[in-house]
């Protein structure tokens, strides 16, 4: 028996990169999975696919609902979906600004309330959120996503006190730059897509990008029940960025 055997569990954004290696993970290690995504497409068995935009409550609540009634309950929710944006503070305009706090903060919170009465009556609850290094270092040129991200990890540690005493635990994981089809739109619009792939990988102390499969990992083990006494947690998954300062290669 593997810990998540029997576990009912929904991802967003479980169509491409993070999300779609977790979902294949938990699956994996025995749970029904269900994958909410703006283009459920390419979804595959055993993995149950169903269109929401987590922009759209109605839209959310009706994936939600239909999620719980074909996997019969709900145990485990990860919230995944967002998208990026760059720049300073002074190359996004109001709209945009908008737009990626709605995917990426009130997308989460639009799943979370959906899910949570399905959640509460689960003994091994869990919501993870994927958030980012960029919630917790400062990069260039990425103001709005870090703010959507610092968003993120606030309401992680606010949800955790909230649901505590309701038997439902949530904790955020923190990827480094992951080799994610997004990563691969970024390199692509580039003007330097090589030199570009370096440099995001010489900025982790790893030297290399994180793997989806690496993220998927930290996912399902803040999710697993075997880890019932973590909630209110980040963990990073980012070759060390945040927490190391290593010195140069021969110093
Ligand atoms: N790739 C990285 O370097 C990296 C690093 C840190 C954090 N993250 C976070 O990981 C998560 C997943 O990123 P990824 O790299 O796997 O991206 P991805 O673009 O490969 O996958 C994102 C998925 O979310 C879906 N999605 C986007 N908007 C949606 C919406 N409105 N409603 C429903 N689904 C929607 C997309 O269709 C896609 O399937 C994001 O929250 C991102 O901020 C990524």
């Amino acid at each position: 028996m593997t810990d998540f055997e029997g576990l009912k569990a929904l991802v967003t954004g479980g169509a491409s990169g993070i999300g779609r290696a977790t979902a294949e993970l938990l699956a994996e290690r025995g749970a029904s999975v269900a994958v909410l995504d703006l283009d459920p497409s390419s979804v595959e068995k055993p993995l149950l696919g169903y269109r929401a935009d987590v922009t759209d409550d109605a839209s959310v609540r009706q994936a939600v609902a239909a999620a719980v009634a074909d996997l019969g309950g709900l145990d485990v929710v990860v919230n995944n979906a967002g998208i990026g944006a760059q720049g300073t503070v002074e190359d996004n305009d109001d709209e945009e600004w908008h737009r990626v706090l709605n995917v990426n903060v009130i997308g989460m919170v639009r799943v979370a309330r959906a899910a949570l009465p399905h959640l509460r009556e689960s003994s091994r609850a869990a919501i993870v959120n994927t958030c980012s290094i960029a919630a917790t270092a400062g990069l260039p040129q990425r103001a709005l996503y870090s703010a959507t991200k610092g968003a993120v990890y606030s309401l992680t540690l606010a949800m955790a006190a909230d649901h505590l005493r309701e038997g439902v635990r949530v904790n955020c994981v923190n990827p480094g730059t992951a080799d994610t089809p997004w990563v691969g739109r970024l390199l692509d619009s580039a003007s330097d897509p090589a030199a570009e792939r370096a440099a995001l990988a010489a900025r982790q102390p790893s030297g290399r990008l994180v793997s989806a499969a690496e993220v998927a990992g930290a996912i399902a083990y803040l999710a697993s029940p075997l880890s019932g006494a973590t909630t209110g947690t980040s963990l990073a998954v980012d070759g060390g960025m945040q927490g190391l300062r290593l010195r140069p290669v021969g110093q």
